[in-house]
């Protein structure tokens, strides 16, 4: 259940807005459940059920159950209109003087404050790359965070690494929409040395150590149980003895660090008038996180 106390449908975003019984754009083309654009199919009892969940297809009884349910058209119910939700912001101003005096410092003191709200994964963020074939996102768990930068850990042969070879110019988004507050950051990603690396992939269970080896990571796949065939023949080759250097580290894995030039810190206020406080260095040009002197503030417009 969502906040708002509304049934969470996981729908497509053609799917998002609609009336119950109302089929979407791909059922009226006729596409069937099991392919790509496959539609939300509530199970029988849980059409017209105020409170239940819409069905997942990928749910409790998986693909398959998914790929045998009816083919009538699809209903949905309690799908609100998203023009028409409005959350009115807090208006806890966030001022100059409430401003710490470094990027790192700010940062930490909101981080702890998400910690302390029981932000669900505060440290989930955005990381936005572009290259050639244009942009792209997607979530990463900050791993470390200090004077350097921000670091997080990924697939080098991943299409966002192969973005950053491309071009080293990330942005960063924490968004703790729950506290109104949102976290931008612009930077350079570099590779972090392996031992580095190495250290953080040992602290790391073994469960996620070997699944670092079985994914191709942003590769096709066959089927996911080529995948799992992959993890149990990884888990004999290296099997758990409860050591932290019972898997290797994947020579194709490691760590990236964002050394910023931007940090915005962002508090939403009543009517949309948010403040945006932010730092900056040279454009382009990173700096220490933790330098008073090398940093300037703007205010931005909301
Ligand atoms: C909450 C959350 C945390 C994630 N953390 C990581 C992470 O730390 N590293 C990573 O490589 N992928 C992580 N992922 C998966 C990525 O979002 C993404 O699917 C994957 O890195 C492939 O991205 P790419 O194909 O654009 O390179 C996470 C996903 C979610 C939803």
């Amino acid at each position: 259940m969502q906040p708002g106390g509304r049934p969470r449908v996981d729908a497509a975003p053609d799917d998002l807005v609609g009336t119950a019984g109302t089929p979407s754009r791909h059922a009226r083309r006729g596409r069937r459940p099991g392919r790509r654009h496959q539609r939300v199919r509530p199970r029988s009892d849980e059409v017209a059920q105020p409170g239940l969940h819409g069905a997942d297809p990928t749910g409790p009884r998986g693909p398959r159950g998914a790929a045998r349910r009816s083919r009538a058209p699809p209903t949905l119910t309690h799908v609100e209109d998203p023009s028409q939700r409005r959350v009115d912001y807090a208006d806890t101003p966030f001022e100059e003087g409430d401003l710490a005096g470094t990027p790192l410092h700010q940062f930490r003191h909101w981080y702890s404050a998400a910690v302390g709200a029981c932000v669900v994964e505060p440290n989930a963020m955005t990381v936005a790359t572009a290259d050639a074939g244009g942009p792209s996102a997607r979530t990463v768990l900050l791993k470390a965070v200090d004077a350097r930068g921000f670091v997080f850990y990924t697939n080098q042969r991943s299409r966002k690494a192969r973005a950053i070879d491309a071009d080293p110019r990330v942005s960063l988004l924490f968004g703790w929409v729950g506290m109104q507050r949102q976290v931008g950051v612009r930077g350079l990603a570099s590779a972090v040395e392996r031992a580095e690396t190495d250290a953080y992939f040992r602290s790391r269970p073994y469960g996620s150590r070997i699944g670092a080896w079985v994914s191709e990571q942003s590769e096709p796949v066959a089927s996911a149980a080529a995948l799992h065939e992959r993890d149990a023949q990884l888990r004999r080759r290296w099997p758990d003895r409860g050591r932290a250097d019972d898997v290797p580290t994947p020579p194709h894995w490691g760590g990236y660090l964002v050394r910023a030039w931007e940090v915005e810190f962002w508090q939403g206020r009543a009517s949309r008038l948010h403040d945006r406080l932010v730092f900056l260095a040279a454009a382009g040009t990173p700096a220490p996180l933790d330098d008073p002197g090398a940093w300037r503030v703007e205010r931005r417009q909301p």
